[in-house]
């Protein structure tokens, strides 16, 4: 009965995965998905998780009851002070509901499906590019995806005047999708100025924003610099939606921990939305796994974990700026033709290269260099040892 399915494409992020692991090369290096690895090449569990897993351990009391449909009540309540701020007036005002998602895929898509279920406007604008999951995320959550400008190939930079011209002639109401900080791929991110520009006419036109936060504390290494965008919309009173990961700040990639928040006009509806946020998830996945969001919880609540948690994080979002110095200084030593300046400029686990489908394909045939075919690298991936190797293939690709 089901001769008749054809073989699907593997995904154009986690298909790169697929393909380095058949590579019998030694050389080969996995630049493709958004991973952290060390100085050494390993993927990395934060000390702070470990100590937090202990502690969950070692608490017999702890049970493996099902949560409730929207999730643990204290990670929600951690992760929205989180992202909007431990003195922010909306959760001050019962304004705010959390719901625990799979991670940040899971947190759009649950925000996706309300908006097409009781939102009065079904566009959702993106940025082009983005993240290449975001259009069938929201076009199978039942919303319509339609683009903004966003980068500048020529200058490699934000396309500032495209990105206002596209949204001041979107349809009164729709939906925008923005990067909370680290835009992926292209790690361009408008400056704070620029953000309250888009604000203004976000709120002019009645627009409705919602947050893909996938970096807090990548971008800058200081969770709350990573989260000034948000604010700023959270900040005037109006409407938002947040959907939070914990892959990458606390490394918790398979744990699929994240949230969504929606931010409402007052408690009675955020009580409503809440209700009706239940009756989305219910029929998807029942409830959500505990063991991430426990961990989390345990490291948000702690004084001293949470401190913990911020050191290591800066020491990751660290890593990756040196990686970006050494690359960037790698290229320049080798003269390879270009400016390559958008290295060092360009923020969060990924460089923009500007380098195009053929010059990947040679890279990853002659190289065994993986990444997408975009021309993204995650700088996460990288380690002072495999920069020399990956200076030497872009500098083939360009001058071949
Ligand atoms: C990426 O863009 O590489 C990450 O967000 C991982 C993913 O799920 O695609």
């Amino acid at each position: 009965v089901f001769s008749s399915v054809v073989q699907a494409p593997e995904d154009p992020i986690l298909g790169v995965t697929v393909a380095y692991n058949k590579d019998p090369s030694p050389v080969k290096v996995n630049l493709g998905v958004g991973a952290y690895r060390t100085e050494e090449g390993k993927p990395l569990v934060l000390n702070v998780v470990r100590r937090a897993e202990q502690l969950l351990v070692n608490d017999l009391s702890r049970v493996k009851e099902y949560l409730p449909i929207t999730g643990l009540a204290d990670f929600n309540k951690l992760s929205a002070k989180l992202i909007f701020g431990s003195d922010s007036p909306a959760i001050q005002e019962n304004r705010v509901a959390t719901v625990q998602c799979l991670s940040g895929t899971g947190s759009l898509r649950v925000g996706g499906e309300f908006l097409a279920r009781h939102y009065h406007e079904r566009t959702i604008y993106i940025p082009q590019p983005t993240w290449g999951n975001h259009t069938k995320v929201f076009t199978l959550a039942g919303l319509s995806v339609k683009t903004y400008r966003y980068y500048d190939p020529a200058t490699r930079g934000l396309d500032f005047e495209g990105l206002l011209a596209d949204l001041s002639v979107a349809p009164p109401g729709a939906i925008v999708l923005l990067h909370a900080c680290a835009h992926n791929p292209t790690g361009v991110d408008p400056t704070l100025d620029q953000y309250e520009q888009i604000r203004l006419l976000m709120r002019s036109k009645g627009l409705l924003p919602f947050f893909d936060s996938a970096y807090q504390g990548f971008a800058s290494g200081n969770l709350d610099a990573d989260a000034q965008s948000v604010r700023l919309f959270v900040a005037d009173g109006g409407e938002c939606l947040t959907a939070q990961s914990y892959a990458k700040n606390m490394g918790l990639y398979g744990e699929r921990v994240g949230a969504l928040s929606i931010v409402c006009k007052s408690a009675d509806v955020t009580v409503r939305v809440e209700s009706q946020l239940k009756l989305v998830i219910r029929p998807m996945y029942s409830n959500p796994p505990i063991h991430g969001a426990s961990i989390v919880a345990t490291i948000l609540k702690d004084r001293e974990m949470y401190e913990e948690w911020t050191i290591e994080l800066k020491a990751m979002a660290d890593r990756i700026i040196n990686m970006r110095q050494l690359l960037f200084e790698a290229l320049r030593t080798r003269g390879t033709p270009g400016d390559w300046g958008h290295i060092i400029k360009q923020i969060g686990m990924f460089t923009f290269t500007g380098l195009n489908r053929e010059q990947v394909a040679f890279m990853t045939k002659e190289y065994h260099i993986y990444m997408t075919s975009d021309g993204r690298i995650s700088m996460a991936g990288l380690r002072s040892q495999t920069v020399p190797h990956l200076a030497d293939a872009i500098h083939a690709a360009v001058t071949q």
